[in-house]
């Protein structure tokens, strides 16, 4: 039988562009008789003509010019995987102008500027969709927007960042430096094109935007999501953890706390035996709670060239049996009708409350404890373990305090008094501990 010809224009042939084109490719056929049509990349734009590149395509395919996909009738989908956040607005909203569909991986793109795509593509009805920005492989978003739909999702933890969790799995098991480890993730084509976005945290909260908005049925405002990275956490940190019984992850986290909403990525200490802790190197997971299906977790491999591929490959699939169809936006991208989509309250971070871990860095002298014990029971904190690894009189060394529950805008005030003692050489490092699925 012969298949009526897709044809895309991809944008982008790095790491996740040629995943793409080497499964299209390698798969041509049992897409097809998934598909229903023959999916045709038939020009891909690139900065560069002149690179080596992992995949050989014909020279007629390859182009630098990104209004030559606009420009071409025949394209009916855009593939964006290039990652520039300017360039590639401009190009989603000629695309959605033109008629033409859009499949992105771009997080940054939708936790910046979701809003108005969603719209402009709403009102061309085109479909814009996007997969592979949250969780690498792991089809979440679909899981969110159609399996878990009879469900109010009360919070969801997710390991969302592939390069942190790699680094901290490596720091934790091989005892490797952060540098010579983030440098193997940007090896692996795990980290993004400026790799501070991957360590402070600033990915996993452009994926957390996107879950919130599809779990909540929300727009967020994106700078109201806190964020904290993990380039203060150290081989001693997580040795602590450890001896604690807990692992440190970089947890983007949502909860519904009555009409607000949580939203917050930082470091966080889990305990060993939740299924979390279970998630090393490279991979994703996201932890959810439902009012009716209860808890679930969804895992996989979250970064790197073949598995971000095959989520886009996903997008390629369900925009060509759309266009067979000759329909578009049968779910909404949000998982909720536009109409009904509110902008978020953001609960602020101060009113957190939970545990802490708190590493002060002090010289070892006689009162020290109490002078820190003494100012966190002013904030009305409560200890709950201490631990001085080494004893190194009138020299500086890490003291670490667990504490019962207490509130962060306490706990700040509380630290930042602590910080002005003559006896604290460095600013104190806080980590969150949450308690849950055990
Ligand atoms: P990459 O390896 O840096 O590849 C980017 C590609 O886009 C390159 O081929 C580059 O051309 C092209 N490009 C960049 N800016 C362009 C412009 N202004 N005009 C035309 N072409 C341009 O990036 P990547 O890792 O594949 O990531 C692509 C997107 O996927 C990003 O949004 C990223 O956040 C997202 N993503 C990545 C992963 C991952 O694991 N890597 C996972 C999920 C999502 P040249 O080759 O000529 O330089
Ligand atoms: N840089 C991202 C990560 C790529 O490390 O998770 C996947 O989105």
């Amino acid at each position: 039988m012969a298949f009526p010809k897709i044809k895309i224009g991809m944008v982008g042939l790095g790491t996740v562009g040629s995943g793409v084109w080497k499964i299209l490719h390698r798969h041509q056929a049992l897409l097809s008789q998934r598909a229903g049509a023959k999916l045709e990349i038939s020009k891909v734009i690139v900065r560069s003509k002149k690179k080596k590149r992992p995949v050989r395509l014909p020279a007629k395919v390859l182009n630098s010019n990104i209004q030559t996909v606009l420009d071409d009738p025949e394209i009916k989908l855009i593939v964006e995987v290039m990652g520039d956040v300017r360039a590639s607005r401009q190009l989603a909203l000629k695309a959605f102008r033109a008629g033409k569909h859009l499949v992105t991986a771009n997080k940054a793109l939708l936790a910046l500027h979701g809003k108005e795509l969603f719209q402009e593509a709403k009102k061309n009805r085109v479909d814009i969709c996007f997969e592979a920005a949250v969780g690498g492989g792991i089809p979440i978003l679909r899981a969110l927007r159609e399996g878990f739909v009879g469900n109010r999702i009360d919070s969801l933890y997710g390991i969302l960042n592939g390069t942190c969790n790699y680094i901290l799995t490596e720091m934790s098991e091989r005892k490797t430096s952060f540098p010579e480890t983030l440098k193997q993730a940007q090896k692996l084509g795990y980290a993004e094109a400026d790799p501070r976005f991957d360590v402070g945290g600033i990915d996993a909260a452009h994926k957390l935007a996107i879950l919130v908005s599809i779990a909540h049925g929300v727009f967020v405002d994106f700078p109201k999501i806190f964020v904290e990275g993990i380039q203060g956490i150290t081989p001693f940190d997580l040795e602590c953890a450890d001896r604690f019984g807990f692992e440190i992850k970089l947890l983007a986290i949502t909860k519904k706390n009555g009409d607000k909403i949580q939203a917050r990525v930082h470091p966080t200490m889990i305990s060993k035996d939740s299924m979390l802790a279970a998630v090393k190197g490279v991979n994703n997971a996201v932890f959810l709670e439902g009012d009716f299906v209860g808890e679930g977790m969804l895992y996989g491999r979250g970064a790197g060239s073949e598995p971000t591929a095959s989520a886009v490959v996903g997008d390629i699939v369900e925009v060509a049996r759309n266009i067979l169809a000759k329909v578009a936006y049968t779910v909404p991208p949000l998982g909720t009708h536009a109409a009904h989509i509110g902008n978020a309250a953001i609960e602020p971070i101060g009113e957190w409350r939970g545990p802490y871990y708190l590493r002060f860095q002090a010289i070892d002298r006689p009162g020290v404890l109490a002078q820190i014990a003494k100012i966190l029971s002013e904030f009305g904190i409560s200890i709950s373990a201490v631990h001085q690894q080494v004893r190194e009189e009138g020299r500086e060394v890490p003291i670490v305090v667990l504490t019962h529950d207490a509130q962060e805008k306490s706990v700040v005030k509380a630290i930042a008094k602590i910080n002005r003692l003559k006896n604290i050489r460095r600013a104190t490092t806080l980590i969150r501990i949450e308690e849950f699925c055990q």
